[in-house]
């Protein structure tokens, strides 16, 4: 849905006393081809205006990428370097003016968090990435707990449906039991442990039904066994990368190293995929940036 619809939306709720402003937290994002200093300000401003609002809550560079301006999509010809302090001190210009209460990031690995983390003089406050039982981030969460930066989970379901994700993380067998014993739905389980791990979490329905059933995770609990059990899922989102990724190996290098990824090795977990660990490996020594790790855990 456009900008412009949710601000018509948003002024018929607070018109009518439906909900405050001020009980609302409303978060936006920098899209990647308005990286330029100068563009950064003017987004902004379209968007409030668009939202009919004074300020939002939270403005995230939506990804460590950027591309020219005007172009859409990530194909190779669009794709220009970033500058990410550039774009930072701009964003900070924005929220010294009031624009916005709190600046982030999304799809930042610990390596271009902490790049960051050294010249902002706004922190971050927030990183929103991928994260649900399939893909849980450990290494980045770590990272962001250990810096003051609030981790959000988004795909919290692993967006089922789509091809973004090659495993179906509501059908896994270990999830789908656990939802049996504590008598919820898989997806109240997928949330709820995405809020026991001790992030946010960002479900989307268009479905009113599956909207309530996404609010009920709040007063009860996964007990310590069967989340301890939920660790044994296997991570499966790297893939998506790879099948996402155009034409080129540099393109996939190029989407690969936006994200914090690190392969378990063990035993089983990738059934032969050897040759995918090489590939791996060798985007960790192209870039010898500590973006791409490999970690054995057995
Ligand atoms: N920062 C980023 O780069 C980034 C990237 C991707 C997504 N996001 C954000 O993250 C949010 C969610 O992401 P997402 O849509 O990819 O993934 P998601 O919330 O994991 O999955 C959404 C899908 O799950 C279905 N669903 C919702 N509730 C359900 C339930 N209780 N049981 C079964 N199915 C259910 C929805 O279908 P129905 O609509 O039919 O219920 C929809 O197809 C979005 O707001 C998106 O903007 C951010």
């Amino acid at each position: 849905m456009g900008y412009y619809w949710i601000g018509l939306a948003l002024k018929k709720l607070f018109d009518d006393g439906v909900v405050k402003r001020e009980d609302l937290w409303i978060t936006s994002k920098l899209w990647c081809n308005n990286h330029a200093p100068e563009d950064v300000p003017v987004t902004l401003e379209n968007t409030l205006k668009d939202l009919q609002l004074d300020y939002i809550n939270l403005y995230l560079i939506h990804w460590p990428a950027r591309t020219k301006k005007g172009t859409t999509g990530f194909k190779p010809e669009n794709l220009i370097p970033t500058d990410i302090p550039a774009t930072w001190k701009a964003l900070e210009s924005c929220y010294d003016k009031g624009m916005t209460r709190g600046l982030g990031v999304s799809n930042f690995s610990s390596k271009k968090l902490g790049d960051l983390l050294k010249v902002a003089r706004v922190p971050p406050v927030v990183n929103q990435v991928e994260c649900h039982p399939s893909w849980r981030q450990t290494k980045l969460r770590e990272f962001c707990k250990s810096n003051g930066v609030h981790l959000s989970g988004y795909s919290p379901l692993g967006s089922p449906g789509t091809k973004w994700l090659k495993s179906n993380v509501l059908q896994h067998p270990i999830l789908t039991s656990v939802a049996e014993k504590v008598g919820k739905t898989p997806a109240q389980v997928a949330l709820r442990w995405g809020l026991q791990m001790g992030h946010s979490v960002l479900p989307k329905s268009t479905n009113e039904a599956r909207i309530k059933e996404n609010f009920d995770v709040f007063d009860w609990s996964i007990p310590d066994a069967l989340f301890e059990e939920m660790s044994k899922i296997e991570q499966a989102s790297f893939l998506i990368h790879l099948h996402h990724c155009n034409r080129t190996i540099g393109k996939i290098i190029e989407t690969l190293f936006t994200y914090e990824l690190w392969v378990s090795c063990r035993r089983g977990l990738f059934g032969g995929s050897f040759w995918l660990m090489i590939l791996m490996a060798s985007i960790g020594a192209l870039r010898n940036s500590g973006t791409v790790r490999f970690e054995s855990s057995s």
